[in-house]
């Protein structure tokens, strides 16, 4: 087994999944200011290292995706963040594209940028303390988007930031977002997610990425956000299905889903429902940002000091995800 495929394996295995945290500081600003927070370095690194010390991050969480800020912070009790989140057993990941910019020729999508220099910042990140990485490529559909341009652009961009990732050691999140916004319904989706996933994978191997030492993150086969298509998780699971079966070649040892805007219970019970109806020979999990997040940052915001019920807030719905990575998840378990 190359070292890169048991990285690869160690994040993922055994009902574990990987938490997002590596929300800009722009996002995250962002999502504090919903919350009511001042969005400085300081409260970042609290609510961020609040989470990281929990207890289900042993159990539950192989990896953690960070932000440039985050990677060089340390902790209130003299840690760096690296070596906390290592302390779980957990392994540090990394952000690496700089964003998703306008994407000339077809200026209402865009391309991700971040490859000029990348060789040099992954040595830095490595010695840091990562071993794993993303990089995020954003897709619109509309009757006429996503456009052929933005498939091939931004499947190029990915292969190239995935092999000089695999040359720096460290295992390439491969991240491409077909975004949930418009009406479409989740047959489009699934075309269009399909166009997108198929391209990505032609460009890895004219990249000559080793696909054992990557780990997918797509979005899940769903209705448009302003859709009023009625359908169940055991739809969404058998569309998503299809379309990874299809496309995704078996030597990819796993899928982590983004939760792209689904709540809390939605990303849960469509991960269930995938793993209950499996057929494939991938391990399928999440790699959740807002749908790990949401409820703790609601209730931290209340009283950044409450340390321990933020953390319990966490846990249940890391566990929550955790057995959803195992199909084993029922509503029952949710507290209400
Ligand atoms: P969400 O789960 O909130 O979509 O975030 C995942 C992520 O990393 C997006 O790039």
């Amino acid at each position: 087994m190359s070292e890169l495929n048991k990285i690869a394996l160690q994040i993922l295995s055994n009902g574990k999944g990987i938490l997002a945290a590596d929300e800009s500081t722009a996002t995250m600003t962002k999502r504090l200011d919903a919350v009511k927070v001042p969005s400085d370095q300081n409260n970042r690194l609290l609510f961020r290292q609040t989470l990281f010390s929990s207890l289900s991050m042993k159990e539950c969480i192989g990896g953690v995706i960070l932000y440039d800020e985050t990677i060089r912070q340390k902790t209130s009790t003299g840690k760096m963040i690296p070596e906390l989140i290592n302390a779980s057993g957990s392994l540090t990941g990394i952000k690496v594209d700089t964003g998703a910019k306008i994407l000339a020729g077809s200026k209402e999508e865009k391309i991700t940028e971040g490859l000029d220099g990348l060789r040099e910042r992954l040595k830095e990140y490595y010695k840091l303390g990562a071993r794993f990485t993303k990089w995020r490529g954003v897709y619109i559909i509309s009757d006429k988007y996503p456009s052929k341009l933005s498939v091939s652009a931004n499947a190029h961009a990915l292969a190239r930031y995935a092999a000089l990732v695999q040359e720096s050691g460290m295992v390439p999140i491969i991240e491409p977002e077909v975004l949930m916004n418009g009406n479409h319904t989740a047959k489009e989706c699934l075309t269009k997610t399909s166009e997108v996933i198929s391209k990505c994978f032609e460009e890895l191997e004219i990249n000559k990425v080793d696909l054992k030492g990557t780990i997918l993150k797509p979005n899940m086969i769903l209705p448009g956000k302003d859709s009023n298509e009625n359908i169940s998780n055991d739809e969404i699971a058998e569309l998503t299905l299809e379309c990874l079966k299809k496309n995704v070649p078996s030597s990819v040892p796993g899928i982590a889903f983004l939760s792209g805007g689904q709540t809390e219970l939605e990303a849960t019970a469509n991960l269930n429902q995938i793993n209950i109806k499996n057929n494939t020979d991938f391990i399928m999990t999440y790699s959740y940002g807002r749908a790990l997040q949401q409820s703790a940052l609601k209730f931290w915001s209340k009283d950044t000091n409450n340390i321990i019920g933020t953390q319990k807030i966490f846990d249940h719905r890391a566990k929550m995800c955790s057995l959803a990575a195992k199909g084993k998840w029922s509503k029952s378990f949710e507290i209400s």
